[in-house]
């Protein structure tokens, strides 16, 4: 998953055009896109869609849920889980515990629904509570639910109480780099993917394109949207380049061929077992993506 849309839960025309889009995956928004007063009707015009619709939507779909301790989860999972959705994001979750908790909230909601125990994903923004960014380290091992880890820096603003997130050049301040980094590691020893969090100028193009470019330097393999013009700047940055791939591929082949040692030169470089880890990584990854290096 390169990008992930976020669409409004209570607008259909919104949810229609987001489903239209290239997104990999839709996140159907129940939490903070929504007013209080309009969660059942946002629950009710959601899973209408998506149960009208199961099977014929090309993007994954996503619900995010309203936090653990909003007292508004289980209404969300007893009207969406019957619409299959392929992950649940929760906000606001403040440790692996809070992953294992939904865990057991789903496969009691799977079991009602005839889904196999484990069919619904998790993927938790981990940086919303102070508690959460120094609990990064949780997710690993907490369940095989998870598809990722994402962070977000507006929650955290109002829970640290740092009047913005950004300083006069727009550069996150260190609290927010701080989350950024944990996701990326946290993300790693939990052995799923780094989901970067979203922009919300969603006109400023320039800048989004550099902060893709940024995140998938740093280790993200996708990016979350709130806007669909968005979403095609995330699907380039985040799918491997042909040269990129090639590359890999020449490293790959040189270890082979050079009987799997521990270091190779190539091209008057040194290689060794970190770089060859790396190849593979990003071959895998576009494995998943469907592409074929040199095709
Ligand atoms: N999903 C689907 N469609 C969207 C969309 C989204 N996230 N954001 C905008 N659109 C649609 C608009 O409805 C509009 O459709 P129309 O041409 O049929 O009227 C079109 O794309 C162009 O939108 P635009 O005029 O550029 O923006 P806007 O002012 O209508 O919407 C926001 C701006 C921020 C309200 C909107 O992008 C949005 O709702 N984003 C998602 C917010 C969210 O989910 N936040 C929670 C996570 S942080
Ligand atoms: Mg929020």
């Amino acid at each position: 998953m390169r990008s992930l849309l976020f669409v409004p839960g209570d607008s259909e025309k919104k949810l229609d055009k987001g489903f239209a889009s290239e997104a990999d995956v839709v996140i159907v928004d129940l939490e903070d896109s929504v007013a209080l007063e309009s969660k059942a009707a946002a629950r009710h015009v959601a899973a209408s869609f998506l149960i009208e619709r199961h099977g014929s939507l090309k993007p994954a779909v996503y619900v995010r849920v309203n936090d653990l301790a909003s007292g508004l989860t289980d209404d969300d999972l007893a009207a969406l889980v019957p619409a299959r959705p392929d992950g649940i994001m929760l906000p606001k979750s403040n440790s692996g515990r809070d992953v294992q908790h939904l865990s057991a909230k789903l496969r009691v909601h799977e079991a009602e629904n005839d889904l196999p125990d484990g069919a619904i994903r998790i993927l938790p923004i981990v940086t919303e509570t102070a508690i959460g960014v120094l609990s990064a380290s949780s997710y690993a091992g907490a369940t095989n639910r998870l598809s990722g880890l994402t962070w977000g820096a507006e929650d955290l603003s109002a829970a640290i109480g740092a009047r913005t997130a950004r300083d006069e050049n727009g550069r996150y301040t260190d609290v927010f780099r701080l989350a950024r980094t944990l996701t990326i590691l946290a993300a790693s020893a939990a052995d799923t993917a780094a989901i970067d969090t979203v922009f919300p100028d969603f006109r400023n193009m320039c800048v989004f394109e550099a902060e893709c470019a940024e995140a998938e330097r740093d280790g993200f393999t996708g990016k979350m949207a709130i806007h669909p013009a968005q979403v095609p700047v995330i699907n380039a940055a985040f799918t491997p380049s042909a040269e990129a791939l090639q590359h890999s591929a020449e490293v790959v082949a040189a270890f082979e061929a050079a009987g799997n040692p521990g270091v190779v030169g190539i091209g008057g470089k040194m290689y060794d077992r970190p770089h060859l880890r790396l190849a593979e990584r990003l071959l895998a990854r576009a494995k998943t993506l469907g592409i074929v290096p040199g095709k």
